[in-house]
């Protein structure tokens, strides 16, 4: 190792000591020094190994820390097998997604997972290997950095809460070895098992009821919050905290430049709680963290916390005192309420809900997005719908029965997921298209799905944060209508929107006369006015306003250097015009559509239409990502 990148080392550990050693406090109190230690020989080992190309990224990044937070970041998530075909077939795609215009791709289901049904991909049997299907690991290696040089930066899941039950520690702990058997939660009978269970809720209700499993070679119930085959590890364990960072760093020398902590919320238990958002599951990832600034700084955390709006942004490190914790975590809350208005055709839900959320930590931000390949759970909450006189409970069974379609005026043909009688909770899936009404035979190009649709990503992309596109949107594609054919699919309706990619829907991309090139080039529109626009660069700050009218959806972002931009919505089917006094918000004039710059009326809004108005001149000076 050259002598400088010795030095990097040294001035990181001592740089990022006092973090990890309080995570380590507050996890392990009797056995800081130790854990520490150990921490500390798997980020010397790691730094020591990382390629020459990853140290001058960690220096360039540590210089430039704000990398990720640039307007022209733009994301896009696929299953690689379903993009790509394998590994060698996504980096055949790479020229699509330059066309498209995205620099960070987060490849799913990449990792060595168990044969048959795995939770798409989510049960891992070795993280060390990618999927033998996918290709090798030098393919890996290949395509990430053929990625890297196209300007696009990977990201890859840390699945922590849980491998698979065929990982070789599931094996050893099953063969009677006690390390092993640690690393999990056991119980030799049901008393504490259930004592857990009066306050645990059921993720797959219906897939797989209850949260333990019976191991007869274990003679011992094993946590199982997700599937039967996905075995909770015992993060109270501080060997399962040394090997994830181990596993953690092994990404992060593949060249992953974001690593999504699957299921964070769920690592940490605690008897009479719900086990999600425990304080033990912020200090795990503020310790992962404090091992990346160590070892890799180049590579970032993106928390996978799919919760309610108050237990969300400590994800990013707001607690009583701010700690360096995620950088990234999804804006679950603004996904759930943009559908939310396009159902109720309100926004004042979702104003009210928006405007209760504190900020994002400095030098953090929202990833905001449509959908994803999980289902949508309606995470309104109680308190924000009764500011606005709604009933929680009645509103989110609105939401569920809207999106399957089976509500007079819906527009959507979703299904319903997980439906559980004993709660009343339904979730949904269904392609974005197929829940705003963009199902095959429902219109041409002009049609009010196209609209919904780009409504609903011109939200995602104008509110600041980095936008993430789920494959096949950019195209319109609909369901997999087909994938219950497959017995390990078909129990979860979530492979309903995880379809293959289409190759007639790519080809269709530039041919004007289809719905495919509208719905594309209304991206492009997107991207090319978000390259453009200083204002929504991650390090501004969001303010959702009170336009006056519940049809019109308004948000101000604004950047101390690069301006402001005033986002409106039209969440109705009728034309609207907007109050005047909105244009308050924005200081300068003369004003453009940066999605329109030759309207002429501004507060005129077309049915389902989204302006991002800027002080003309004012965005001119984005910054490009790198
Ligand atoms: C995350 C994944 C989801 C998976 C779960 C369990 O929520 O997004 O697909 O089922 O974790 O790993």
């Amino acid at each position: 190792m050259a002598v400088s990148a010795e030095a990097d080392l040294g001035r990181r550990l001592h740089e990022w000591h006092d973090d990890l050693r309080s995570a380590l406090e507050g996890l392990y109190p009797d056995r800081v020094e130790e854990v520490q230690a150990g921490v500390v020989a798997r980020v010397t080992a790691a730094s020591r190994s990382r390629k020459a190309s990853l140290v001058e990224l960690d220096i360039r990044r540590e210089r430039n820390p704000d990398w990720f937070l640039e307007p022209g970041r733009i994301g896009y998530a696929c299953y690689a097998d379903r993009f790509g075909g394998d590994l060698r077939g996504v980096e055949a795609r790479v020229g699509y997604l330059q066309e498209l215009g995205v620099n960070v791709v987060h490849l799913m289901s990449v990792l060595h997972p168990r044969a048959g049904d795995n939770d798409g991909g989510f049960a891992i049997d070795d993280y060390r290997r990618p999927d033998p299907r996918l290709g090798t690991p030098s393919d890996l290696e290949h395509l990430v950095g053929s990625l890297r040089d196209a300007g696009i930066s990977t990201c890859l899941d840390l699945v922590m809460n849980h491998t698979s039950a065929d990982h070789e520690w599931a094996v050893l702990a099953r063969e009677g070895s006690a390390y092993h058997r640690e690393l999990y939660l056991t119980f030799p009978d049901r008393s504490l098992p259930d004592a857990y269970e009066a306050t645990l809720p059921e993720v797959f209700p219906t897939m797989s009821p209850g949260n333990f499993t019976w191991v007869p070679e274990m003679q011992a119930w094993v946590w199982t919050t997700f599937r039967e085959f996905q075995w909770d590890l015992n993060w109270a364990n501080p060997d399962v905290l040394v090997e994830m960072v181990d596993v953690l760093l092994h990404l992060a020398n593949l060249g992953v430049e974001i690593v999504r902590l699957d299921a964070v919320a769920f690592t940490w238990k605690r008897m009479g709680t719900n086990c999600q958002n425990q304080p033990g599951a912020h200090l795990v990832a503020q310790a992962l963290r404090a091992a990346l600034g160590m070892a890799a700084p180049a590579c970032i955390l993106l928390a996978e916390a799919i919760v309610g709006p108050d237990d969300l942004v400590p994800y990013l490190g707001h607690h009583e005192r701010q700690r360096r914790e995620c950088q990234l975590a999804y804006h679950n809350q603004l996904m759930v309420q943009t559908w939310s208005m396009l159902a109720s055709r309100d926004a004042r839900l979702a104003t009210a809900a928006l405007r209760r959320l504190p900020p994002a930590p400095q030098g953090t931000t929202w990833l905001t997005y449509v959908r994803c390949h999980d289902d949508i759970g309606w995470a309104v909450s109680d308190q924000d719908a009764a500011t606005v006189g709604l009933d929680g409970a009645a509103h989110r069974r609105f939401l569920a029965r809207f999106y399957r379609g089976d509500y007079p005026g819906s527009f959507a043909r979703g299904v319903a997921f997980s439906t559980n009688p004993a709660t009343g909770d339904e979730r949904t899936c269904g392609m974005a298209s197929s829940l705003a009404g963009l199902t095959d035979g429902q219109g041409g190009p002009g049609s009010p799905g196209v609209a919904r649709l780009l409504l609903l990503y011109a939200i995602a992309f104008g509110f600041g944060g980095v936008p993430v596109i789920w494959m096949g949107d950019e195209l319109g594609l609909g369901d997999d209508e087909g994938y219950h054919l497959d017995p390990t699919r078909a129990a979860d309706s979530r492979w309903r929107h995880r379809p293959p990619m289409s190759p007639e829907r790519m080809a269709q991309r530039h041919d004007p006369a289809t719905v495919t090139a509208a719905v594309w080039s209304g991206f492009a529109r997107l991207v090319q006015a978000r390259r453009q626009c200083g204002a929504l660069h991650g390090a501004g700050s969001v303010q959702v306003v009170d336009t006056g009218d519940p049809a019109v959806f308004g948000w101000v972002r604004r950047h101390p250097r690069y301006g402001c931009v005033l986002g409106l919505a039209n969440v109705s089917e009728g034309t609207v015009y907007a109050s005047p006094s909105v244009m308050g918000a924005l200081d300068l004039a003369p004003v453009v559509d940066l999605l329109d710059p030759a309207a002429a009326d501004l507060l005129l809004l077309e049915p389902l239409a989204v302006r991002w108005l800027s002080a003309d001149g004012s965005y001119r000076t984005a910054p490009r990502p790198r």
